[in-house]
């Protein structure tokens, strides 16, 4: 299974994420983009597409992915698994907490993908995310700010769950 991770960064630390979760999968660093420089024909390569994003505004898609959803959606993603990461401030944006995961999944509904890696949310203190289906986190959600002990092991979890 060719894999492909696609990361939107506004400071680096969803950048940083990706690498670590890249080495986890041991995916090739020049599998590992920027969604800036994402086009269609990479993204078709792809079976299994990796996806991060920040959380900004209040609630809102990291800046890069405004454009990058664009090219997901124009693309032919017929058959292709999508795993979502995300990362937060669940003490400070406690009530959009890494809700980047849940419009990018909104997004990208219908376009004939499957998503995997669902984590349970009790893990996690935030009082609200759109990216929360049925007690599950749509994603991998990650808190750098607050709970940075955390994410290798959550890393580590999540990518022994995706079962690939
Ligand atoms: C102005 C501002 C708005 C933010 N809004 C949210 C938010 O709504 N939800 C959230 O979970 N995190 C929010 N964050 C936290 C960032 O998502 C977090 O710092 C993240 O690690 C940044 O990753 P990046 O450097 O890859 O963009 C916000 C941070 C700032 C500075």
């Amino acid at each position: 299974m060719k894999i492909g991770i696609f990361f939107g960064s506004s400071t680096g630390t969803t950048e940083d994420v990706a690498g670590r979760i890249g080495k986890a999968l041991n995916v090739d660093s020049s599998d590992i983009h920027n969604v800036s420089d994402a086009d269609a024909a990479m993204i078709e390569s792809y079976d299994l597409l990796v996806l991060g994003s920040s959380t900004w505004g209040v609630g809102e898609l990291q800046d890069d992915w405004y454009d990058g959803i664009k090219k997901f959606k124009a693309a032919n993603l017929q058959g292709k698994k999508v795993a979502l990461f995300g990362l937060g401030d669940s003490g400070s944006f406690s009530d959009t907490f890494c809700d980047a995961m849940g419009i990018i999944k909104g997004e990208l509904a219908g376009a004939g993908v499957t998503f995997i890696g669902e984590v349970p949310a009790d893990d996690y203190s935030f009082d609200s995310s759109v990216s929360v289906e049925g007690g599950n986190f749509v994603g991998l959600a990650l808190d750098e700010v607050n709970e940075d002990y955390k994410t290798d092991e959550r890393i580590s979890r999540w990518v022994a769950s995706l079962s690939l």
